[in-house]
């Protein structure tokens, strides 16, 4: 066994696909304890699942109880004053997920807003940066992804049409090349490029839902910018999974939701980035009370005054329990670290990976194995028809391992890194074999 103290510092060579280095990495794993800050579901007889569906949902942190049920008493003890004089004053809620934002988006404090769901969020930011004057111009496309998730195919097409755009001819989609499940970076320059000066916006997943390729961020940013096209991200499946750094490539906007890697619980509040030199002559938006400036809001006047930043997106006031549980989840994410988490769910994936080669199988990761092209997903294909792979899947939930099953023929696994063991990948391996 491996001599390195620490599960974060090892290579490639020292993962052994055996049940005994998987005991061994839980020992040396310096996040392990993070996993008791957690309600881990259990199966009948008591026994905690091996909860590899953290792409899907998060799990609660514990503490989440604590944060709602302390809004409520604020609630319950003050009224209306809370917004005032609560433990945490409602008015500005939304402040407190600034820091932890900016930590998990490398964007500036004034750059991220916790509000809404993802998909309102890219509506208004499509109102931003798909602006509705562009069907005056030449500049009028927007180039998605073909296997997109199915929110944002519709956010974007039903938001070319309703500005009177043709959604055929202006939505360009593109996909892996034939016989390829990911898609290839110089293929989305290729068609950004080809667009050239046609081309609006590029608007992409940083990490695609179903194969958990982790897209080439900066570099696409880049090819966007090149041909004068603005560059959006959907980070739902990036967020809390993979390091970002928004601000520094440069990226025009993104959103993403809190329930998957982020734990906030079913349907949280979501989130936003709008790069800061957007801020002082902001694009076209659309406007609600809540993204006036806090200084003169209260004065009711019948003229918009921005609030700085990005807070300006916002259109209502935050709704102060569905953002509770988030608070719980930061306080743990800054404990580990996000770089910490990323090398963790490294160590995880190629666990996984090489217990699934050394076996003849049926079995094939369709997510890409280079570093930096993945986060904690794997998404592992069946090989034969539907129903094969079907039933393939539903022999694991009654062995207690609790994945994600997506059409045609995929199971999709997420080791998220703050709760899971090594324990439960070995888990995984002995369930798909068993
Ligand atoms: C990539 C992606 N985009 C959009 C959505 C839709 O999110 P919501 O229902 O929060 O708008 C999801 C939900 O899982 C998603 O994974």
């Amino acid at each position: 066994m491996t001599v390195a103290r620490s599960i974060l510092h090892i290579s490639a060579s020292d993962i052994e696909p055996s049940a005994e280095f998987a005991a061994w990495a839980d020992a040396n794993d310096p996040l392990a304890a993070l996993r008791s800050r957690f309600e881990i579901p259990k199966d009948a007889s008591g026994r905690e699942m091996a909860y590899l569906v953290g792409n899907s949902l998060g799990l609660m942190p514990k503490a989440a109880r604590t944060r709602v049920l302390e809004e409520l008493d604020d609630w319950a003890r003050l009224g209306a004053e809370g917004h005032a004089h609560g433990r945490r004053p409602w008015i500005d809620y939304h402040q407190h997920f600034r820091g932890g934002l900016s930590l998990l988006t490398g964007g500036l404090p004034s750059e991220v807003v916790a509000m809404n769901t993802l998909t309102v969020n890219l509506h208004l930011l499509l109102t931003s940066f798909l602006p509705a004057s562009r069907t005056r111009g030449v500049r009028r496309k927007v180039l998605i992804e073909r296997g997109a998730f199915p929110s944002d195919r519709f956010a974007v097409r039903s938001f070319v049409a309703a500005t009177g755009g043709d959604a055929d001819d202006d939505v360009i989609e593109i996909g892996p090349r034939s016989g390829e499940s990911c898609l290839r970076t110089e293929d989305i320059e290729r068609a950004i490029a080809d667009a050239g000066d046609s081309l609006a916006l590029v608007m992409l997943g940083g990490v695609q839902y179903y194969t958990g390729q982790v897209l080439d961020m900066p570099r696409i940013t880049r090819a966007a910018h090149a041909v004068g096209a603005h560059c959006g991200w959907d980070l739902a499946h990036a967020i809390g999974n993979v390091p970002l750094s928004l601000h520094d490539w440069g990226v025009d906007f993104a959103c993403w939701c809190s329930y998957k890697y982020l734990n906030g619980g079913p349907g949280a509040v979501a989130g936003a980035f709008v790069h800061e030199r957007h801020h002082a002559n902001p694009p076209p938006r659309l406007e609600g009370w809540w993204g006036t400036d806090p200084a003169t809001r209260f004065a009711m006047g019948p003229d918009f005054a921005a609030a700085p930043g990005a807070d300006a997106w916002q259109l209502s006031n935050p709704p102060v329990l569905s953002l509770a549980p988030l608070l719980a989840s930061f306080e743990l994410f800054a404990e580990a670290g996000i770089e910490r988490l990323a090398a963790k769910a490294r160590v995880m994936t190629a666990f996984i990976e090489m217990s699934l080669r050394v076996r003849e199988s049926d079995l094939r990761i369709i997510t890409p194995s280079a570093t930096g092209h993945r986060g904690c997903q794997l998404s592992i294909e069946v090989q034969g028809s539907t129903a094969q792979a079907r039933a393939r899947f539903d022999r694991l939930l009654p062995q207690g391992v609790v994945c994600d099953f997506r059409h045609p023929r995929v199971i999709r696994t997420a080791p998220a890194p703050l709760y899971c063991s090594f324990g439960d990948c070995w888990r995984l391996i002995e369930a798909l074999h068993a």
